[in-house]
């Protein structure tokens, strides 16, 4: 039987993580977790709570009590807070600007990186994010590190949002990636970055099938490499 990896997904917003990993999942029968819609999450519940994102102490205590799940209904994903179906809300330009701020506090790393693990540790998971192969899981069999220019990810992003029938810009949403992008590098905790065993795919030129069968050929040659050293443990 072929062993239950841990697959780490890592790259900038508006990159293509969130299709691939569900998609890579979807392959694999593993289970995707999609641990920005946990940052997310947070930033909805700290809003409509009312706290303030420097009250560290408030938000600690908020992510104690929190109740995030991913259950799948239908064949599509969705993202439960505290039992209610939260996958279209924590997906407004407001909540993206607000889930980068709260992410960047200590406390609520913590917190999330703690459930992560937990969700992660039995292995055959896809968790897509910042800092899956650099801090969640430094010891993830497989890990993807995903690039694209700023300008054609605020350009995917751009589409997306008006398939959803928002009313948005182009040029602003280039610029909110590249903001994103600034605070998600520069900031002090868990800064985003390529882990040294990361395999990079610059996505700006390839569609998605393109990317996922790369990323099934990795998966594939590190399976059968574990499976090589595992017969010759047994011999040796
Ligand atoms: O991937 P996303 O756009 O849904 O992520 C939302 C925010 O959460 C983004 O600003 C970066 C942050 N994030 C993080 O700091 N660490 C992660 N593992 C995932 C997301």
């Amino acid at each position: 039987m072929k062993r239950q990896l841990i697959i780490a997904i890592d790259g900038p917003s508006g990159v293509g993580k969130s299709t691939l990993s569900r998609r890579l999942a979807q392959r694999l029968q593993y289970v995707n977790i999609d641990t920005g819609a946990m940052y997310r999450s947070v930033a909805l519940a700290a809003r409509r709570a009312g706290i303030a994102l420097d009250d560290p102490k408030a938000l600690e205590r908020l992510c104690m009590d929190l109740d995030i799940r991913f259950v799948r209904n239908n064949g599509a994903e969705k993202v439960l807070l505290d039992g209610e179906d939260v996958s279209e809300a924590i997906r407004t330009p407001e909540i993206s600007l607000l889930s980068s701020k709260v992410s960047a506090q200590p406390v609520v790393r913590s917190a999330m990186v703690r459930l992560q693990r937990q969700m992660g540790e039995n292995g055959g998971v896809v968790l897509e994010g910042r800092d899956i192969g650099t801090v969640v899981f430094p010891a993830a069999e497989v890990k993807f590190f995903l690039a694209a220019t700023a300008r054609e990810r605020g350009r995917r992003r751009y589409l997306e949002l008006r398939e959803k029938g928002l009313d948005v810009d182009l040029e602003r949403t280039i610029a909110e990636v590249e903001t994103r992008d600034a605070a998600d590098c520069g900031r002090q905790h868990a800064p985003l970055r390529q882990a040294e065993d990361a395999v990079l795919i610059d996505t700006t030129r390839l569609n998605i099938d393109q990317v996922l069968e790369r990323m099934l050929r990795v998966v594939a040659e590190r399976q059968s490499r574990q499976s090589q050293n595992l017969k010759e443990d047994r011999v040796s």
